[in-house]
This record gives structure tokens, sequence and C-alpha cells, in this order.
């Protein structure tokens, strides 16, 4: 179903653990060849061809270094991510603008880079991580402000870059087991599982999965769509 994936070009951020590296684990399966960024080593290397680059998606500079660096870009999964969780009266400015840089700015940013790229080739697959915290959580007055930032952005570019052959989509996962959701405390994390209907979180390949239909031409004709996966949460 993904043979188109063979020998694509992918860049990933935030692609040394969890979703990212999970991402990239799929990539490689299917033939493609995956820039993985981000400010840590991978967690572990992946099978296939990879290549790590250190980029701290807030930093332009940085940036602007290593797409120097990569000629060519198929698709770009724009994942880093950061938690600063707190309350609306004890969130401090720092928590909120760690969040927004990372997850909005840093998306921004790297789209600004690398959707250059796909201009030229006239063809290109951008695909942004929002969440279901984009319509509100407890907690996360920076995470759902950046996550439903995100939205906004994706709408706005897939009615920019469609002239160029390039299609915008967002993934909105729920709870999904990795380290950043390990970080939650044992007894909330419990009472979100009782919530999903699955009573179960989802697991990292089944974003993977989400991720390369949403890179390959078996998606090619959507666009400025956000794809829920979450167990059924919202119901
Ligand atoms: N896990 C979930 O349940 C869940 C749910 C909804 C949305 N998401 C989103 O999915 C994405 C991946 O989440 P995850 O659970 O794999 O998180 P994670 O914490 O396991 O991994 C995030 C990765 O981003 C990297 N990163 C952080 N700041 C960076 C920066 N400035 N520049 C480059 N890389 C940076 C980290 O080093 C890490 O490798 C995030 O955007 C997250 O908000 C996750």
């Amino acid at each position: 179903m993904f043979d188109d994936l063979k020998n694509k070009h992918i860049v990933i951020t935030g692609a040394s653990q969890g979703l990212g590296l999970a991402m990239a684990q799929k990539f490689t399966s299917h033939g493609a060849l995956v820039a993985m960024l981000d400010i840590h080593e991978p967690k572990q290397k992946p099978e296939g061809k990879t290549m790590f680059f250190h980029c701290d998606v807030t930093n332009k500079k940085n940036i602007e270094e290593v797409a120097a660096k990569i000629q060519n870009v198929d698709v770009l999964v724009n994942n880093a991510g950061i938690l600063r969780d707190a309350s609306l009266f004890k969130m401090t400015e720092e928590q909120f603008d760690q969040v927004l840089n990372v997850h909005t700015k840093g998306a921004f940013l790297m789209t600004q880079a690398f959707a250059a790229k796909m201009k030229e080739a006239k063809s290109g697959s951008i695909i942004n991580l929002s969440s279901v915290a984009s319509q509100g959580n407890f907690g996360q007055t920076n995470y759902a402000c950046a996550k439903a930032g995100i939205i906004g952005m994706t709408k706005t570019w897939a009615l920019e870059l469609s002239r160029y052959n390039i299609r915008v989509n967002a993934i909105a996962p729920g709870l999904i087991e990795t380290e950043m959701t390990a970080s939650i405390p044992e007894d909330i994390r419990k009472s979100m599982v009782e919530k999903i209907p699955f009573k179960r979180m989802g697991t990292p390949a089944e974003i993977a999965h989400l991720t390369t239909f949403l890179a390959s031409q078996a998606s090619s004709y959507i666009q400025g769509q956000v794809i829920h996966i979450n167990g059924g949460y919202y119901l």
C-alpha cells in the first residue's frame, strides 16, 4: 500500500524517542530515507537508512544549517514536543513561552525552511502533530493553545501550499504510550484511560501507521484535515 514511500526523503523532528522514533522505524520499513532531527541523540537507531541531525526547532539558525545539509525533502513531520503543565494561576510565563516555542514556532520555522524545497519540487506532504488537548485540557493552557495553533497553521498552509501540490494535514492523537505520557502521574493517567472507550492507551506504532498513510499517495486527495486517533475518546 505504501510502495511509493520507497527512496522518499522524510524529515522528522523530535525523532529520538516516542512517536517520532516509531515513525522513523515505520518509514524505513517502507524503504524511505529518514532524517531524524532532535536535541538529543536517538534512544535507538532504526533499521534502514537514517541520519541524525542535532536540531533545536526553536532555533532558526540551527534549522537553516540543517536545511542546507538536506537537499531533498518529500515529507516533513513536525513532531517535536514538550510538556510544561500547570494550572492557570501556577503557570509561569516561561512555561507558557517554552511550550509555544517548541510546538508552534518550531513547526512554523521548520515548515518555512523545508516547504521552500517542496515548492521547488512542486510536491510534498507536511504532517503536523496536534492533540486531543487542542480542545482544552486541565493544567494545559500552554499545550492546548499550542496544539490548537497547530490546527490553524495546518489549514492555513493547506490553503497557501495547494498550488505547489503540497499537502498539509494534522494528526491529533489521544493518550499514547511514550516517554511524554509516562511523565503523567499514575493516578491521573489511570483516570484518563478510564474515559477511553477502548480502555487502553494507543501505541506509537498506531500513530506511525497513520503518519505513513498521510505521507504516501494513498492519501493524495486529503488536504487540510485533522485526523483524530484516540480510541474513541471524544465519544
Ligand atoms: N504521547 C501522547 O500521548 C501524545 C498525544 C498527543 C500529541 N502528542 C504529540 O506528539 C508529539 C510526540 O510526542 P511524544 O509522546 O513522542 O513525546 P516525547 O517526549 O516522547 O518525544 C518528544 C521528542 O521531541 C524532542 N524535542 C523536544 N524539544 C525539542 C526541540 N526544541 N527541538 C527538537 N526536538 C525537541 C525530544 O528530545 C523528544 O525526543 C508531540 O508533539 C506531542 O505533543 C503526543
